[in-house]
C-alpha cells in the first residue's frame, strides 16, 4: 500500500484495528458533532494569497516553542493508552519525536512509569491528569521535574467521565495488561477507568507556583481563559476540545484561535489541536497565531500501521505538505503569516 497522505494511513489503521479499538480511537461524545465539526471547520477557512515582494523558492518552517526556535510546528500530543494501538506505543511516540526532531507529550495515563519514559532519548513534555489525591499530584510533578521533562501540560477538559456511545455499545474495556502506570489504586473506578480531581484556577495557580518547569494548560476553549492564563504566568495553552471526545457541541478550536490568536504574539505560547490531517490545516492555525499544532489521532494512524516509523512518516508527510503550501501562497517564513492571508466563509475575519 502506498501512503501518500494521512487519509491513507487512516484507511489502513481501520483495517488493522479491532472494531472496539477503532471506535475508541475515532469515537467522540454524544452525537459526535464536535468530532465532525473539527474537520469541517477547515473547509470554512480559505487562503487569499498575496504576490510576495520577493519570489519564494525556499521556505523556513521555524517556530518558537517555549522560547526556543524549532524547525517543526508539530508536537505529538498525549494519547492513552497507546498500547491499545501498537504494542510498543509509548516508546514509539518518543522515538518518532526524536527521529523527526519534535516533542512528545507523554500522556499522564501512560502504562510506562514517569521515570522510565523520562529516560528515553528524545524531547518530552508530561501531561498531567490530576488524581483524586491532591498530594499525589505534587508527587507526580516532583517525579516529572526530576525525570527531565521540559514542560508540564495540565489537562483541564476531562475531569468527568465522558459519555461515548460507541464505547457503551461495544461495552469497551481496556484489555488486560493495559492500565495506568502512575496512579494509586484508589483512583480506579470499578470499570477500570481513573477518577480525577476537578481543578479550578486556584488549583492551577498552585501547580504553577509549585512546578519547576513551565506549565501549559490543555483544554482551553474560551478566549478569556487564554488571556487569563497568559496574565497569570502560564507558559501557554493548548486550545483543544479533546478531539470532541469529552463533550459534544463545544466550539471548534480554529474558531477560538481566531478570537484568541493575538495573545500569542506577546511571548505566550498558543498550541492547538483537533482534526489536523493536512499541511494546509497546520498553515491555517499558524496564520491565526498558533505557535504549533498537536497531532492526536493523526499520528496514531501511522503508529498502528508501522510503529515509530509510521509516526515519523506521518510527520514528514505533513511537513512536506506544509512547506509546499507555504511556497504556493508565497510565504517563506512562518513570521510572515497573518490572519490577513485567510478568509472565513469568504469574508476576511481579521478586520
Ligand atoms: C484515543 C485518544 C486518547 C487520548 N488520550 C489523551 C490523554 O491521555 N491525555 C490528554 O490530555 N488528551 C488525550 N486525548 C486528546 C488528544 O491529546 C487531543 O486533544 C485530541 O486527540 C486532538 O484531536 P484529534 O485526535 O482529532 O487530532 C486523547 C485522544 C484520543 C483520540
Amino acid at each position: 500500500m502506498q501512503y501518500n497522505n494521512l487519509w491513507d494511513y487512516r484507511h489502513s489503521a481501520k483495517e488493522i484495528l479491532t472494531k472496539e479499538a477503532w471506535d475508541y480511537l475515532e469515537g467522540g461524545a454524544g452525537d459526535e458533532t464536535t468530532v465532525q465539526n473539527n474537520r469541517k471547520t477547515f473547509n470554512q477557512y480559505s487562503f487569499r494569497p498575496r504576490i510576495p515582494s520577493k519570489a519564494v523558492d525556499k521556505v523556513n518552517t521555524d517556530v518558537n516553542i517555549l522560547g526556543v526556535r524549532r524547525e517543526l510546528p508539530i508536537l505529538l500530543g498525549p494519547v492513552s493508552p497507546l498500547q491499545l494501538f501498537h504494542s510498543g506505543g509509548e516508546r514509539a511516540q518518543v522515538q518518532a519525536a526524536m527521529d523527526t526532531d519534535t516533542i512528545a507529550i507523554c500522556s499522564g495515563h501512560s502504562l510506562a512509569k514517569i521515570d522510565e519514559m523520562g529516560s528515553w532519548n528524545g524531547k518530552k513534555w508530561f501531561q498531567l491528569y490530576s488524581t483524586v489525591d491532591a498530594a499525589h499530584n505534587y508527587e507526580i510533578i516532583d517525579r516529572v521535574c526530576l525525570a527531565g521533562y521540559e514542560a508540564l501540560v495540565v489537562t483541564v477538559d476531562a475531569f468527568h467521565k465522558a459519555i461515548r456511545d460507541r464505547d457503551l455499545k461495544n461495552n469497551f474495556k481496556l484489555p488486560a495488561g493495559i492500565g495506568f502506570g502512575n496512579y494509586p489504586v484508589k483512583s480506579y473506578r470499578t470499570d477500570g477507568s481513573i477518577e480525577l480531581l476537578p481543578l479550578g484556577w486556584d488549583d492551577l495557580t498552585k501547580i504553577l507556583e509549585y512546578s519547576a518547569i513551565p506549565v501549559i494548560i490543555k483544554g482551553v476553549l474560551n478566549p478569556a481563559d487564554v488571556k487569563l492564563a497568559s496574565e497569570l504566568g502560564f507558559a501557554g495553552v493548548v486550545i483543544s476540545n479533546h478531539g470532541g471526545r469529552q463533550l459534544d457541541k463545544v466550539a471548534t478550536t480554529l474558531d477560538i484561535l481566531l478570537e484568541a490568536g493575538d495573545v500569542s504574539r506577546n511571548g505566550f505560547d498558543i498550541y492547538i489541536d483537533g482534526g489536523f490531517m493536512r499541511g494546509v490545516d497546520i498553515l491555517m492555525a499558524l496564520a491565526l497565531g498558533a505557535n504549533a499544532v498537536l497531532l492526536g489521532r493523526a499520528y496514531v494512524y501511522g503508529l498502528v500501521v508501522a510503529g515509530d516509523a509510521g509516526v515519523s512518516k506521518v510527520v514528514s508527510i505533513l511537513m512536506n505538505e506544509l512547506s509546499n503550501a507555504m511556497k504556493q501562497i508565497g510565504v517563506s517564513a512562518i513570521s510572515e503569516l497573518s490572519p490577513m492571508l485567510l478568509s472565513k466563509n469568504n469574508l476576511n475575519p481579521s478586520i
